[in-house]
């Protein structure tokens, strides 16, 4: 087979994002917009793939890191010259090269291995990536002649008003011929309205010395969206969106309102899981059958395991086991690990703990630098006092034990097996096994007092 090179375009600043973060690092679905172009251009089996930057250079080849090569394009003088900065990688090659942008994080790998084949087949020297838009606006279009042949593309900025009621647009994406690309550039001038060294004049430039120029149109426009504003990102987002849920939905996963749940592109969701709405899901997590998430809940980098049920709570770097209860209103923060058949109840926030199986915190606790073991009732209000405003200690509380309401549990302390702690107690000191300690001011009634008191 040729062989196939790509040139990403990521050198911009993206100035009508008004931001500080280069356009292209903004996340589409948490994943930055040049991630999803290198991602998915990747499954047209590539021998080589250069990343054009500029305009937060380091930060970009930090996010793409050994995906790619790179190429510095020092000033943005246009997309022509930017692609012109891949020449000492590529000159003189034999093979196909896409161009992609950074900013069109929507196309996906079906479609570019459909443009790459179109390409190969028709042998010609460019093929565009073309899409017909319902709106047009700002977008470079596709001119043809009478025979219906690409002729040129001219940008929204120096189109004629005829040549606006074009509706074929540019995608920003295409194959050449690698060695025509390089030639050709170096015929392309910077006299228009913008004063750009522009990409797309080399199609002119190809056509003009008579070589073949196609056009290959995307199927969905939908996919070819360039984002160049924060209006566009959140189109993207919600296609994004879309897409990945279809995706679980047709995977056997009920999402009950797939508008208001947000689940990022490597979760990974087992069949019959239930997603209720105003979740989301994201980094790494992974869900495992029969699960129910939500509603309103977040969940990062989770191990979600069979049957468990998360309602109204926020779990981050966490393992979940089986069946496990959790919520309405709970907190898991970061290296907390839940056995199986485990319940974390209603404000209840959890932070580096261990949890036995079958043990249960239910209500109002903090439960942090703990090692819990099975079977273990934390009462209502327990809270296992960690941080001496210095240092963090470790609470262990032994299988069968049974934490009365409203303990502190002051760390380093161990809560021996099958003991008893009184409710209201603070425990400073180590509890033996099956004993009962009671840390607290014992009760004296004074008889008749309080009727004294009203009297008086
Ligand atoms: C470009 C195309 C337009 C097409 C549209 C599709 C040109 C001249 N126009 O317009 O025909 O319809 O994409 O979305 O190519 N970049 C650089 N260096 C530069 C300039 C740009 O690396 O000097 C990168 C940007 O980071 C971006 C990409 O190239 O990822 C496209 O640049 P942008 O300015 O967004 O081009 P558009 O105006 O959208
Ligand atoms: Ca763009």
């Amino acid at each position: 087979m040729a062989k196939r090179y790509a040139i990403v375009l990521a050198a911009g600043q993206g100035t009508r994002m008004k931001s500080k973060l280069y356009k292209v690092l903004h996340p589409v679905l948490g994943r930055p917009m040049v991630q999803h172009v290198i991602d998915e251009v990747k499954g047209s089996q590539l021998d080589e793939i250069v990343t054009v930057v500029g305009h937060g250079a380091e930060q970009v080849k930090e996010r793409i890191g050994k995906k790619s090569k790179f190429v510095l394009q020092e000033k943005q003088l246009g997309t022509g010259h930017a692609c012109m900065q891949a020449e000492d990688l590529l000159r003189g090659k034999e093979g196909t090269t896409i161009v992609v942008c950074g900013d069109t994080p929507l196309i996906t790998k079906e479609t570019y291995q459909a443009l790459f084949e179109y390409h190969e087949k028709e042998q010609a020297k460019a093929t565009i990536l073309t899409a017909k838009a319902p709106n047009p606006f700002s977008y470079g279009r596709v001119v043809r002649d009478e025979q219906g042949e690409v002729k040129r593309i001219v940008e929204h900025k120096d189109a004629s008003d005829e040549e606006l009621l074009i509706d074929e647009i540019n995608t920003g994406t295409y194959c050449f011929d690698n060695q025509a690309l390089f030639e050709a550039l170096k015929k392309v001038t910077n006299e228009n309205t913008q004063g750009e060294y522009y990409l797309p004049d080399v199609i002119e430039i190809l056509q003009g010395s008579s070589e073949k120029v196609a056009a290959f149109i995307a199927p969905d426009f939908d996919e070819t969206l360039g984002i160049n504003d924060r209006v566009a990102l959140s189109t993207a987002e919600k296609v994004m969106k879309r897409r990945i849920n279809e995706r679980h939905m047709r995977n056997g996963v009920s999402i009950i309102d797939p508008d208001h749940t947000y689940i990022e592109p490597d979760v990974v969701i087992e069949q019959d899981v239930t997603v209720y709405p105003g979740t989301i899901i994201s980094g790494q997590s992974v869900i495992k059958e029969n699960a129910q998430i939500g509603p309103h809940s977040e969940i990062k980098n989770c191990y979600i395991g069979k049957e468990t049920v998360i309602k109204q709570s926020v779990a981050r770097d966490s393992k979940i086991g089986n069946r496990v209860a959790v919520g309405p209103y709970a907190h898991i923060r970061p290296e907390a690990a839940i056995s199986d058949d485990a319940k974390i109840g209603n404000f209840v926030e959890l932070k580096k703990s261990q949890i036995g199986e079958k043990s249960k915190v239910p209500h109002l606790s903090y439960i942090g630098d703990a090692d819990i073991g099975s079977n273990v009732n934390v009462g209502c209000g327990t809270i296992t006092v960690n941080y001496d405003g210095k240092d963090k200690y470790l609470t262990t509380i032994e299988d069968d034990a049974f934490i009365g309401c409203n303990s502190n549990l002051v760390a380093p302390v161990t809560i021996g097996k099958g003991s008893f702690v009184a409710a209201g107690s603070t425990i400073t000191k180590d509890v033996p096994k099956d004993s009962l300690s009671i840390a607290r001011e014992r009760q004296t009634n004074k008889d008749g007092y309080a009727k004294r008191l009203r009297k008086n």
